[in-house]
């Protein structure tokens, strides 16, 4: 069933929980001037991805769909939205667009973002962040909302259950919990640990974003300076050993 959650000003958390992977898929829909999508879930979610947002827009005015990276979680969908809603145009990395986006799920070609680049999609201002494998994958990158400080941090804290749609107790152990079991089975090196991994972290933590929109799991209201830096502590001693 598909749960939807306000986590900032018009900004909401759509989110279907996937019992065979004991794992929630959540997009988010942003309620402005010119609407906007992040992750578009995978194809068979579309439907009900679809009937969420209808209750809180008309679909087919959907203008921008951002993604993380290329994944059926992240962007799977795009074809099916670039069909219903005419104007819908996929903003991502330029390495999103050349390498993958355009050729393989793209109806209409994609707009890339350089690094720092803004979009203004009316009320709200995003601030595109090249993020090269955080979470995972050459062609990352995530949105930063800067009036509202909502990070749209894509696998970031991850967590798995069918938790609360938001918390601002801790979810980084939650998201411990997930990597060091992911750890040990068929999901094992779920993201990388890169020379570029700790300074992506802290510079996603000098915005001291205040909501952090995870794909997976509960929404973090709070202090996301400190979640991220926790977070950058679990992930070296889990994924790099020290
Ligand atoms: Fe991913
Ligand atoms: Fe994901």
């Amino acid at each position: 069933m598909t749960q939807i959650t306000e986590i900032a000003p018009d900004i909401y958390r759509i989110s279907t929980f996937i019992p065979e992977g004991n794992l929630q898929f959540n997009q988010f829909l942003v309620r402005d001037e010119q609407p906007l999508l992040f992750h578009t879930g995978m194809k068979g979610l579309f439907p009900v991805v679809q009937d969420a947002v209808a209750t809180l827009l008309v679909p087919a005015t959907i203008r921008w769909i951002g993604f993380s990276h290329f994944e059926a979680d992240e962007c799977g969908a795009l074809t099916e939205w670039q069909m219903l809603a005419p104007s819908a145009t996929a903003v991502c990395s330029l390495v999103a667009k050349l390498v993958s986006v355009d050729d393989v799920v793209a109806r209409r070609p994609a707009q890339a973002l350089a690094d720092g680049e803004r979009l203004c999609t009316g009320k709200y201002r995003f601030r595109f962040l090249q993020t090269p494998h955080v979470p995972h994958c050459w062609e990352a990158s995530l949105l930063f909302e800067e009036t509202q400080g909502t990070l749209l941090c894509s696998d970031l804290f991850h967590q798995n259950g069918d938790v609360e749609p938001s918390t601002s107790a801790d979810v980084v152990g939650r998201f411990k919990q997930m990597l060091v079991e992911y750890q040990q089975g068929p999901f094992a090196h779920y993201m990388p640990y890169t020379a570029y991994t700790e300074p992506t972290l802290k510079r996603l933590a000098a915005l001291k974003p205040r909501t952090l929109a995870t794909m997976h799991g509960s929404t973090f209201v709070g202090d996301g300076e400190r979640a991220l830096a926790d977070l950058a502590q679990v992930m070296k001693e889990v994924l790099a050993g020290s």
